[in-house]
């Protein structure tokens, strides 16, 4: 359709846009049910449909993947740390001595409000999680400044465990751009908000057509209802 300038010398966009808004809402939401009939009956853990979800239930996820990868050497890059939970679980899980967990976070906090959480929410001051393990190091800034370079400086030689917990569109999608060309068969991917559908599984669709669909994400499994997602690479 043309870009007519009725539309904006009449202001009649804003109306447009109110209207229909609420069907982008919709469309978004049969999505993500298109990914759920796509992958009901995968993984090797799925709650779907589970009445009683709870936060504390990816850690669920995460032992199912410990299961088979606590015993190998592993580079574990987390994208969002806050107060270290899940560093501190895989890093106490596998104690392999060459595998490595590297934080990323800006200590400060979400950039943007996110759902129903602020701007700032999950403000550390500043402060690392208290983790007494040499394997265990911390990238503190804003993903936009320090993944480049930190990422210069890794290791992707073992197999990588991606944990993408930033919560927000926009620091997803940079960081899966920022690791596409560090990817490779068998990697993990774990997002901790997948059905946020304007932030995770937004990123995630985008991250695939912009990549043509060079990788296959093999659903390995997910909890609450596809909240928490894990794909190996294929
Ligand atoms: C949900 S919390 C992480 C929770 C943690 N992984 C856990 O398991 O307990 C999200 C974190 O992402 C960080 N974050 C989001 N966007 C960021 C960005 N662009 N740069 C740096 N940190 C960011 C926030 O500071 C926040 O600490």
């Amino acid at each position: 359709m043309p870009l007519h300038p009725f539309l904006s010398k009449t202001k009649l966009y804003k109306f447009l846009k109110t209207i229909c808004k609420p069907f982008h809402v919709v469309f978004k939401y049969t999505e993500f049910v298109a990914f759920i009939d796509e992958n009901r009956n995968k993984g090797k853990i799925n709650d779907y449909y589970n009445k009683s979800t709870a936060y504390k239930n990816r850690f669920q996820l995460h032992d199912k993947l410990l299961e088979e990868l606590k015993n190998k050497p592993i580079f574990y890059y987390e994208f969002g740390v806050a107060g270290g939970d899940m560093i501190k679980k895989w890093s106490l899980t596998n104690k392999v001595e060459t595998s490595r967990f590297v934080g990323f976070d800006s200590f400060e906090g979400l950039p943007e409000s996110w759902e129903n959480k602020k701007e700032g929410h999950f403000d550390q001051k500043g402060n690392f999680p208290d983790i007494n393990d040499s394997r265990v190091s911390f990238v503190k800034g804003w993903f936009q400044d320090s993944v480049y370079k930190a990422l210069l400086d890794s290791e992707f030689n073992e197999q990588c465990v991606y944990h993408l917990d930033a919560d927000l569109f926009s620091s997803t999608l940079f960081v899966l751009f920022q690791i596409f060309p560090k990817l490779k068969t068998n990697d993990i991917l774990i997002f901790d908000e997948f059905s946020s559908r304007d932030h995770e599984f937004e990123a995630f669709e985008i991250f695939k057509k912009c990549t043509n669909n060079k990788w296959q994400f093999e659903f390995i499994g997910a909890v609450n209802n596809y909240r928490q997602v894990a794909f190996m690479l294929k």
